[in-house]
Protein backbone atom coordinates (compact mmCIF):
# COMPACT_ATOMS: atom_id res chain seq x y z
CA UNK A 1 0.00 0.00 0.00
CA UNK A 2 1.69 3.74 -0.83
CA UNK A 3 0.83 6.20 1.19
CA UNK A 4 0.69 10.10 0.45
CA UNK A 5 3.72 11.76 1.15
CA UNK A 6 1.98 13.71 4.07
CA UNK A 7 0.41 10.26 5.98
CA UNK A 8 4.07 8.64 5.00
CA UNK A 9 5.89 11.49 6.97
CA UNK A 10 3.03 10.92 9.91
CA UNK A 11 3.65 6.99 9.58
CA UNK A 12 7.84 7.35 10.01
CA UNK A 13 7.04 8.45 13.88
CA UNK A 14 5.07 5.82 14.63
CA UNK A 15 7.41 3.54 16.81
CA UNK A 16 7.80 -0.26 15.62
CA UNK A 17 5.40 -2.17 18.04
CA UNK A 18 2.96 0.03 18.84
CA UNK A 19 -0.90 -0.28 19.29
CA UNK A 20 -1.77 2.99 17.13
CA UNK A 21 -5.64 4.90 17.31
CA UNK A 22 -6.10 6.73 14.17
CA UNK A 23 -8.80 9.18 15.06
CA UNK A 24 -10.40 10.38 12.21
CA UNK A 25 -9.21 8.06 10.22
CA UNK A 26 -11.35 8.63 6.94
CA UNK A 27 -10.10 5.81 4.67
CA UNK A 28 -7.96 3.94 7.11
CA UNK A 29 -5.03 3.87 4.72
CA UNK A 30 -2.59 5.37 7.79
CA UNK A 31 -3.34 2.01 10.07
CA UNK A 32 -3.79 -0.39 7.23
CA UNK A 33 -0.14 0.79 5.89
CA UNK A 34 1.17 0.53 9.71
CA UNK A 35 -0.57 -3.29 10.37
CA UNK A 36 0.43 -4.55 6.66
CA UNK A 37 4.31 -3.46 7.13
CA UNK A 38 4.15 -5.10 10.43
CA UNK A 39 5.11 -1.40 12.39
CA UNK A 40 1.33 -1.56 14.67
CA UNK A 41 0.84 -5.35 15.69
CA UNK A 42 -2.91 -4.32 15.61
CA UNK A 43 -5.00 -0.68 15.54
CA UNK A 44 -7.92 1.08 16.40
CA UNK A 45 -9.71 3.58 13.62
CA UNK A 46 -12.30 5.94 14.09
CA UNK A 47 -14.23 8.54 12.24
CA UNK A 48 -17.35 10.34 13.55
CA UNK A 49 -19.47 10.07 10.87
CA UNK A 50 -20.81 7.25 9.02
CA UNK A 51 -19.39 7.73 5.64
CA UNK A 52 -15.48 7.74 5.88
CA UNK A 53 -16.59 5.30 8.77
CA UNK A 54 -17.18 2.57 6.02
CA UNK A 55 -14.85 3.64 4.16
CA UNK A 56 -12.64 2.65 6.39
CA UNK A 57 -14.23 -0.56 6.83
CA UNK A 58 -14.05 -1.45 3.43
CA UNK A 59 -10.41 -0.50 3.16
CA UNK A 60 -9.87 -2.78 6.19
CA UNK A 61 -12.06 -5.73 4.55
CA UNK A 62 -10.13 -5.51 1.34
CA UNK A 63 -6.95 -6.09 2.76
CA UNK A 64 -8.08 -8.87 5.11
CA UNK A 65 -7.30 -6.79 8.54
CA UNK A 66 -10.31 -7.18 10.87
CA UNK A 67 -8.74 -9.13 12.88
CA UNK A 68 -6.25 -6.43 13.42
CA UNK A 69 -7.85 -3.18 13.15
CA UNK A 70 -11.17 -2.29 15.24
CA UNK A 71 -13.45 0.39 13.36
CA UNK A 72 -15.48 2.08 15.69
CA UNK A 73 -17.75 5.56 14.71
CA UNK A 74 -17.81 8.12 16.98
CA UNK A 75 -16.23 11.32 18.06
CA UNK A 76 -12.78 11.84 19.59
CA UNK A 77 -11.64 9.57 21.55
CA UNK A 78 -15.03 8.58 23.44
CA UNK A 79 -14.81 5.46 21.45
CA UNK A 80 -11.51 4.96 23.44
CA UNK A 81 -10.99 2.99 26.68
CA UNK A 82 -7.67 4.22 28.75
CA UNK A 83 -4.50 2.23 27.97
CA UNK A 84 -6.00 0.78 24.77
CA UNK A 85 -3.43 2.89 21.81
CA UNK A 86 0.47 3.46 22.44
CA UNK A 87 0.09 6.06 19.98
CA UNK A 88 -2.65 8.29 19.30
CA UNK A 89 -2.78 10.19 15.27
CA UNK A 90 -4.96 12.74 15.08
CA UNK A 91 -4.39 14.22 11.19
CA UNK A 92 -6.00 16.37 9.00
CA UNK A 93 -8.12 18.15 11.15
CA UNK A 94 -8.66 21.67 12.61
CA UNK A 95 -6.44 22.38 15.63
CA UNK A 96 -9.19 23.72 17.54
CA UNK A 97 -11.05 20.39 16.68
CA UNK A 98 -7.85 18.70 18.07
CA UNK A 99 -8.35 20.47 21.32
CA UNK A 100 -12.50 19.68 22.23
CA UNK A 101 -10.91 15.69 21.08
CA UNK A 102 -8.32 16.02 23.92
CA UNK A 103 -10.32 17.93 26.51
CA UNK A 104 -12.99 15.11 26.71
CA UNK A 105 -10.74 12.58 27.16
CA UNK A 106 -8.05 13.07 29.69
CA UNK A 107 -7.97 9.79 31.19
CA UNK A 108 -6.79 8.33 27.97
CA UNK A 109 -4.59 10.81 26.92
CA UNK A 110 -3.11 9.86 30.59
CA UNK A 111 -2.57 6.12 29.40
CA UNK A 112 -0.82 7.21 25.77
CA UNK A 113 2.84 7.64 25.29
CA UNK A 114 2.99 9.67 22.07
CA UNK A 115 0.45 11.91 20.30
CA UNK A 116 1.69 11.98 16.35
CA UNK A 117 -0.38 15.61 15.29
CA UNK A 118 -0.89 17.03 12.17
CA UNK A 119 -3.57 19.88 12.50
CA UNK A 120 -4.80 21.85 9.22
CA UNK A 121 -5.06 25.28 11.14
CA UNK A 122 -3.99 26.83 14.15
CA UNK A 123 -0.88 24.73 14.86
CA UNK A 124 0.26 27.22 16.91
CA UNK A 125 -3.16 26.82 19.45
CA UNK A 126 -2.38 22.80 19.11
CA UNK A 127 1.32 23.83 20.25
CA UNK A 128 -0.36 25.86 23.27
CA UNK A 129 -2.76 23.12 24.49
CA UNK A 130 0.44 20.45 24.69
CA UNK A 131 2.75 22.91 26.85
CA UNK A 132 -0.28 23.73 28.83
CA UNK A 133 -1.03 19.88 29.49
CA UNK A 134 2.26 18.47 30.22
CA UNK A 135 3.48 17.13 27.06
CA UNK A 136 6.77 17.69 25.73
CA UNK A 137 7.28 18.37 21.91
CA UNK A 138 10.21 15.59 21.33
CA UNK A 139 10.23 15.96 17.61
CA UNK A 140 8.60 17.92 14.40
CA UNK A 141 8.63 17.45 10.91
CA UNK A 142 7.67 19.85 7.67
CA UNK A 143 6.20 19.04 4.38
CA UNK A 144 4.51 20.73 1.46
CA UNK A 145 2.07 19.04 -1.10
CA UNK A 146 0.08 21.06 -3.59
CA UNK A 147 1.78 24.50 -2.06
CA UNK A 148 0.51 23.94 1.18
CA UNK A 149 2.50 23.73 4.19
CA UNK A 150 1.78 20.88 6.96
CA UNK A 151 3.88 20.57 10.21
CA UNK A 152 3.78 17.44 12.07
CA UNK A 153 4.08 17.52 15.68
CA UNK A 154 5.29 14.62 18.04
CA UNK A 155 4.78 14.72 21.61
CA UNK A 156 5.36 12.47 24.49
CA UNK A 157 4.19 12.97 28.29
CA UNK A 158 6.28 15.45 30.52
CA UNK A 159 7.51 19.54 30.92
CA UNK A 160 8.47 21.07 27.69
CA UNK A 161 11.62 23.02 28.51
CA UNK A 162 12.46 24.06 24.69
CA UNK A 163 9.65 26.09 23.83
CA UNK A 164 9.91 28.59 21.30
CA UNK A 165 7.30 30.36 19.17
CA UNK A 166 4.05 28.50 19.61
CA UNK A 167 3.60 28.75 15.52
CA UNK A 168 7.11 27.69 14.94
CA UNK A 169 8.61 25.62 18.03
CA UNK A 170 11.63 24.83 17.98
CA UNK A 171 12.85 21.32 16.48
CA UNK A 172 12.48 22.43 12.84
CA UNK A 173 14.61 25.70 13.46
CA UNK A 174 17.09 23.07 14.84
CA UNK A 175 16.87 20.63 12.55
CA UNK A 176 17.79 23.38 10.02
CA UNK A 177 15.01 22.06 7.96
CA UNK A 178 14.80 22.86 4.22
CA UNK A 179 11.45 23.84 4.16
CA UNK A 180 12.00 26.01 7.12
CA UNK A 181 13.03 28.96 5.41
CA UNK A 182 10.09 28.67 2.88
CA UNK A 183 7.63 28.62 5.10
CA UNK A 184 9.28 31.53 7.47
CA UNK A 185 9.34 33.56 4.10
CA UNK A 186 5.64 32.54 3.06
CA UNK A 187 4.58 33.81 7.05
CA UNK A 188 6.66 37.35 6.57
CA UNK A 189 4.93 37.90 3.80
CA UNK A 190 1.32 37.39 4.71
CA UNK A 191 2.18 38.74 8.52
CA UNK A 192 3.30 41.65 6.47
CA UNK A 193 0.46 42.31 4.04
CA UNK A 194 -1.91 42.30 7.78
CA UNK A 195 0.46 44.82 9.08
CA UNK A 196 0.29 46.94 6.15
CA UNK A 197 -3.81 46.65 6.11
CA UNK A 198 -3.52 47.45 9.43
CA UNK A 199 -1.69 50.65 9.07
CA UNK A 200 -3.82 51.43 6.27
CA UNK A 201 -6.78 51.77 8.31
CA UNK A 202 -5.05 53.60 10.89
CA UNK A 203 -8.03 53.20 13.15
CA UNK A 204 -6.57 53.98 17.38
CA UNK A 205 -8.62 50.95 18.33
CA UNK A 206 -6.37 48.22 16.54
CA UNK A 207 -2.86 49.82 18.08
CA UNK A 208 -2.76 46.56 19.74
CA UNK A 209 -3.25 44.19 16.71
CA UNK A 210 -0.50 46.23 15.04
CA UNK A 211 1.86 46.13 18.31
CA UNK A 212 0.92 41.88 17.78
CA UNK A 213 1.83 41.62 14.33
CA UNK A 214 5.20 43.47 14.58
CA UNK A 215 6.12 41.39 17.64
CA UNK A 216 5.59 38.23 15.47
CA UNK A 217 7.77 39.67 12.67
CA UNK A 218 10.01 40.58 14.96
CA UNK A 219 9.82 36.81 16.29
CA UNK A 220 9.86 35.57 12.46
CA UNK A 221 13.28 37.60 11.95
CA UNK A 222 14.89 36.27 14.80
CA UNK A 223 13.39 32.40 14.16
CA UNK A 224 15.12 32.81 10.66
CA UNK A 225 18.06 33.90 12.22
CA UNK A 226 18.18 30.94 14.11
CA UNK A 227 17.43 28.34 11.36
CA UNK A 228 20.43 30.38 9.26
CA UNK A 229 22.65 29.86 11.78
CA UNK A 230 21.40 25.66 12.10
CA UNK A 231 21.84 25.35 8.52
CA UNK A 232 25.44 26.71 8.54
CA UNK A 233 26.51 24.39 10.89
CA UNK A 234 25.11 21.29 9.21
CA UNK A 235 26.87 21.83 5.88
C1 LIG B 1 -9.65 15.56 6.26
S1 LIG B 1 -10.05 14.01 6.96
C2 LIG B 1 -8.43 13.42 7.39
C3 LIG B 1 -8.31 11.94 7.18
C4 LIG B 1 -6.98 11.35 7.60
N1 LIG B 1 -6.77 11.44 9.03
C5 LIG B 1 -5.84 12.05 6.89
O1 LIG B 1 -5.08 12.77 7.54
O2 LIG B 1 -5.72 11.90 5.67
C6 LIG B 1 -10.70 14.45 8.54
C7 LIG B 1 -11.57 13.30 9.11
O3 LIG B 1 -11.75 13.56 10.49
C8 LIG B 1 -13.08 13.18 10.83
N2 LIG B 1 -13.42 13.88 12.08
C9 LIG B 1 -13.63 15.20 12.27
N3 LIG B 1 -13.89 15.47 13.56
C10 LIG B 1 -13.80 14.29 14.21
C11 LIG B 1 -13.98 13.90 15.57
N4 LIG B 1 -14.29 14.79 16.52
N5 LIG B 1 -13.81 12.60 15.89
C12 LIG B 1 -13.52 11.68 14.93
N6 LIG B 1 -13.38 11.99 13.64
C13 LIG B 1 -13.51 13.27 13.28
C14 LIG B 1 -13.89 13.58 9.61
O4 LIG B 1 -15.11 12.88 9.54
C15 LIG B 1 -12.93 13.21 8.48
O5 LIG B 1 -13.15 11.89 8.01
Amino acid sequence: MKLTKRLAVIASYIPDGSTVADIGTDHAYLPAYLVLEGIAPKAIATDIHNAPFQSALKTVEAHCLLNKISVRLGNGLDVLRPGEADVIVVAGMGGRNMEEVFEKAPEVLRQTNRLVLQPMTAVDMVRQWLWNHNWQIVDEDLLREDDKFYQVLVAEPGEDLHKGDPEFGVNLIKKGHPLMGELLQKREAQYGQVLNEIRRQAKTEIKEKEQQVEAKLMTIKRVKQQWLNAQKSIK
